[in-house]
């Protein structure tokens, strides 16, 4: 075939005939993948997300970086839904990190203020979509009230059992790990646990996420690629999907495009195929 024809032939071979503009399995003729291209048999039990870019979508927009942190949460009510109809089982979300304290100090109170106001109104929500709250992290450091807030509706929300929700509020992981290391020397010096007891299990049941399967896909929206202290014990053998779009910018459409690519990775967990 002629260079021309060619051009022709690779042009009518990407107009979709009617009706079939979502292919049965894969991407759609625009790149996105909607639910029906996902294999519902094999989603992850867990699901972890880095939600990175607020600051900067609100700053591209001559907005200030709170805005974004707004726009954030809206999607953070669309994902969870989302997991909600997939039957997602267990989303941890990072919303604040141990170091987010080195923020100016009036975007964290505005964060600590969103998360006030937020939860005091989000639990029928949560009892309509049969949601589990729990918060990981140190409370020590937070407003009594809002720990409080915290203790609230975890209780509130302990006997839905559908999806498992943590949200990762002071959280770091080192010290998540050394919370542990502590907790078991005590135990050791007390007698209850005995060196040849502690195992990987063991170890496990004093995380935060203890009784929960690990996460086998960890998203990160905003282009950048690092864990910055996220689940770092839980994420031995997870799948990393790194998106570009901020995360106000990250809707159903991306997160089902992040499900898509993990299920197209070759998980072999140090065996051969
Ligand atoms: C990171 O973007 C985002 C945060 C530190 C805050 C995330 C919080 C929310 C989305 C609200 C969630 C609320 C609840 C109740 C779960 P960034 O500010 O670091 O963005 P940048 O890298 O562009 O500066």
């Amino acid at each position: 075939m002629g260079l021309f024809s060619q051009f022709w032939a690779d042009l009518f071979s990407r107009v979709p005939r009617p009706g079939a503009e979502r292919s049965v399995s894969g991407p759609d003729i625009d790149g996105t993948v909607g639910k029906e291209s996902l294999d519902l048999s094999r989603l992850p039990r867990h699901i972890g997300v880095i939600m990175d870019g607020n600051g900067r979508w609100a700053t591209n927009r001559g907005l200030p970086r709170t805005a974004g942190h707004r726009e954030g949460l809206a999607r953070v009510r669309e994902i969870v839904t989302e997991c909600v109809n997939l039957g997602i089982e267990n989303l941890t979300l990072y919303a604040f990190s141990t170091e987010n304290w080195k923020r100016p100090e009036e975007e964290v109170s505005f964060l600590m203020n969103l998360f006030r106001e937020t939860l005091k109104t989000e639990v029928d929500e949560m009892h309509k979509q049969r949601v589990r709250v729990r918060f990981i992290g140190e409370k020590d450091k937070l407003d009594p009230d809002l720990v409080k807030l915290f203790t609230k509706l975890e209780k509130q929300t302990e006997n839905n059992y559908g999806l498992n929700l943590n949200i990762a509020i002071n959280y770091g992981s080192r010290r998540e790990i050394l919370s542990v290391v502590r907790s078991l020397v005590r135990k050791a010096i007390e007698g209850e646990v005995k060196e040849s007891d502690i195992d990987e299990e063991l170890f496990a049941s004093y995380l935060y996420t203890a009784g929960q399967p690990d996460p086998e896909l960890i998203i990160r929206t905003s282009g950048e690629e690092r864990l910055s202290n996220f689940l770092l014990w839980q994420a031995a053998y997870a799948e990393f999907v790194f998106v570009r779009p901020l995360w106000p910018e990250f809707g159903v459409a991306e997160f089902h495009q992040a499900i898509y690519e993990y299920q197209s990775r070759n998980r072999r967990f140090g065996t051969v195929t």
